[in-house]
């Protein structure tokens, strides 16, 4: 489902992608896929297979070592990595305004902001508390809160309920559906089945794994 305001055309379409780094063996091949706005794709597989390293092909940070990847349209990319980082001293609410204030509104709007979106992600009761404070599943939410304050066309999600507790999960997982809703394509790395069952498609990354070569002995 495309929000209103989703502007035709934004789509981002993968074509006959493989990746490998040097020292490793072929992650990955042959992955195309086309995303637009509404979409919410899951990147499924066990730990290693590359999920992480498709975000990052995604997010422009890695070149593919084959295939094109397009991206039209997309011209904010918000990305929430597998592990939680911010300034220990600062409170959660400042983590998510800051990037608003740096983009030039008032503290007083880019508070307000902040705290709407903190409220998605169930983090009113910690706004004001510092961020070394923190529960592993806040700071993770807060991350989420944070990237999803700047209106991302693409918001890249590493393994957003791995903290989490089933009911939080479930928040969350609501929560970046109803983002893809609006307008935006959504991709998130995930081993928790919940999170696959609430993305409107899936890439499980062990179909795209070379067949095994024979190892010598
Ligand atoms: N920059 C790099 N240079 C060399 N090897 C890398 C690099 N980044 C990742 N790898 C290797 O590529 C493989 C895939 O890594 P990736 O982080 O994409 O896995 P993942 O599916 O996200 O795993 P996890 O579920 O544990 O997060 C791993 O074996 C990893 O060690
Ligand atoms: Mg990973």
């Amino acid at each position: 489902m495309s929000g209103p305001q989703a502007p035709t055309g934004r789509i981002i379409r993968a074509d006959g992608l493989a990746h490998r780094f040097a020292g490793t063996a072929t992650l990955f091949q042959g992955l195309s896929f086309v995303l637009s706005p509404g979409d919410v794709l899951g990147v499924c597989g066990p730990s290693g297979c590359g999920k992480s390293t498709l975000l990052s092909i995604l997010a422009g940070w890695e070149r593919p070592a084959v295939g094109t990847l397009t991206m039209t349209g997309i011209e904010r990319t918000g990305c929430v990595f597998q592990n939680p980082y911010g300034v220990p001293r600062r409170s959660a609410i400042d983590h998510v305004a800051f990037p608003l204030l740096t983009k030039g509104l008032s503290r007083r709007t880019a508070e307000a902001r902040a705290r709407e979106t903190m409220a998605l992600f169930g983090l009113t009761d910690v706004e004001d508390r510092p961020f070394r404070a923190l529960s592993g599943g806040e700071a993770q939410r807060l991350m989420l809160a944070r990237a999803v304050t700047s209106a991302p066309d693409l918001l890249l999600v590493d393994e957003p309920t791995a903290q989490l507790d089933i009911r939080t999960a479930h928040t969350v997982n609501a929560t970046l559906g109803g983002i893809a809703a609006s307008g935006a394509i959504v991709v998130i790395a995930t081993h928790d089945p919940d999170t696959r069952a609430a993305c409107t498609r899936v890439i499980d990354m062990p179909d795209y794994a070379p067949a095994t070569e024979a190892v010598a002995s």
